[in-house]
């Protein structure tokens, strides 16, 4: 049978499928509209995360807001996710391991979204969802298509809190993103002209 946000939502949270589990305090399972056009995927969540329960809520998540109001969207208007849905000790990246054992939760929340544009946030999502060998001093901001959906990657908001010669790249890739829902998601309304 077909999955419903609510029963995945629930069979994800009893998730024992790879170590994270036992340090987690939460699932971090996703946020934001279920019928959005527009998917962004993370990392995986950090302290504040697996405490909240909620993706992007610290720091990073703070910027990632601003980021996105500055193409005329929230937090409302999205859906956002990450590759492992629990806390990896110390904020290390995830094992690849821990990856592909998470990765299908991700894969059943984007089939039933079906969105129409994906942006990964940094260099894990991006090689996870858009190609193994993602490079993404190089690559971010370009657009790859599958399946009929538009997918691209941005540095990461925690990259940009670290690094400010990085922004003003990522502010054309966030005005390219903004080119590309206009011309694709006719549901999502900007609010900026
Ligand atoms: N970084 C991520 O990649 N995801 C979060 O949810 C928070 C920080």
């Amino acid at each position: 049978m077909a999955d419903t946000w609510e029963d995945l939502e629930r069979e994800c949270g009893q998730c024992r499928g790879c170590a994270l589990a036992e340090r987690r305090t939460q699932v971090v399972f996703g946020t934001g509209s279920r019928t959005a056009e527009i998917l962004l995927i993370g990392e995986g969540p950090g302290r504040n995360e697996d405490l909240q329960g909620i993706p992007f809520v610290g720091a990073a998540g703070q910027l990632l807001d601003e980021m996105l109001e500055m193409i005329g969207l929230d937090r409302t208007k999205v859906y956002i996710a990450n590759v492992v849905k629990c806390r990896p000790p110390g904020n290390r990246d995830p094992l690849n391991t821990e990856q592909a054992v998470c990765l299908p939760w991700l894969r059943r929340q984007t089939a039933l979204l079906r969105p129409k544009l994906i942006v990964c946030l940094g260099r894990i999502a991006a090689k996870a969802i858009i190609k193994e060998d993602f490079r993404i001093a190089a690559e971010h901001g370009q657009w790859f298509q599958r399946g009929g959906v538009y997918l691209t990657a941005i540095y990461h908001p925690a990259a940009l809190l670290r690094d400010l010669g990085k922004r003003p790249e990522t502010f054309e890739d966030l005005k390219a993103i903004q080119g590309k829902i206009r011309e694709i998601c006719s549901k999502t309304e900007l609010s900026v002209p």
